[in-house]
């Protein structure tokens, strides 16, 4: 790839972590869950490969044909496919991915555009995001089928930090500096105050280092906007303890012990 200039800058300010230092969100814990995410979960077919069973009588729970697609069913009701009985998969599954840009941090696109689905490798159980990163975000994100885990992260009662790499339009001053480090207004939310750290600046654009424990909607976007610094390009570099490393774009990797426990701990 040739690239001069500030593209080249901008490619390797995201790109490279050595400079410094990381709401499709699912839930399933309940008792009951509906047929359809069941027997997603299951590995029978995606959610509305699983509807379209449902709807053409292919389902049975306990015993029972059903067709209507609001059912709920619990661990101990019976369900079979075409007469084959269906077990959920217990095991815990979960796995880093080093989400590229250009794709959406959901299972389906109505609009057809590439998710993080085609990314997960062939033949594990279904496993959803932890989380959501902007289509245009690259960085580290968590895929798991263990809801009460994926619930807890994301609960903002627990505050899981998140570690972005930011390239953004001019240079910051200090003062600008020290809005995002006592919180900024982003429209009706003020956001709590953030880490921040310069790691490089030009001409027209710097590269920033900024930590946060909140998560709401283009939050890190919305706040280097308020501080009048458009952004040009988000990696996440760190979600709590996972690190994005030297994991390449598209790629994922299964979670060390070491680092489920650190998970697991962050809410006792
Ligand atoms: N903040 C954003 O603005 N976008 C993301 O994708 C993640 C955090």
């Amino acid at each position: 790839m040739q690239l001069d200039g500030d593209a080249r800058f901008l490619y390797y300010a995201v790109k490279l972590p050595w400079w410094g230092a990381s709401n499709d969100g699912w839930v399933f814990m309940n008792d009951k869950m509906r047929l359809q995410k069941f027997l997603a979960h299951a590995g029978v077919a995606s959610r509305r490969a699983a509807e379209d069973l449902i709807v053409r009588g292919k389902v049975r729970v306990n015993g029972k044909v059903v067709r209507e697609l609001g059912t709920s069913v619990s661990e101990t009701d019976r369900v079979d496919v075409s007469g084959t009985p269906v077990k959920l998969q217990t095991e815990p599954q979960y796995l880093v991915m080093h989400k590229p840009v250009n794709v959406m941090t959901t299972m389906r696109d109505p609009e057809g555009r590439r998710t993080v689905a085609e990314l997960i490798p062939k033949g594990l159980p279904r496993v959803v995001p932890v989380g959501r990163l902007d289509y245009d975000t690259s960085g580290v994100l968590l895929l798991t089928n263990d809801g009460e885990l994926a619930n807890i992260l994301m609960h903002p009662r627990f505050g899981v930090e998140k570690m972005y790499r930011v390239v953004v339009k001019g240079r910051l001053l200090p003062d600008e500096i020290k809005r995002l480090q006592s919180g900024v207004w982003i429209e009706e939310f003020k956001a709590a105050g953030a880490g921040v750290r310069v790691v490089a600046t030009r001409r027209d654009t710097s590269v920033l280092d900024i930590t946060i424990h909140e998560g709401k909607n283009r939050q890190v976007r919305r706040m280097f906007e308020a501080v009048g610094h458009p952004v040009v390009a988000l990696a996440r570099l760190r979600f709590g303890p996972l690190r994005l490393g030297d994991l390449p774009p598209g790629q994922t990797r299964p979670l060390t012990a070491r680092e489920l426990s650190q998970l697991r701990n962050l809410a006792p």
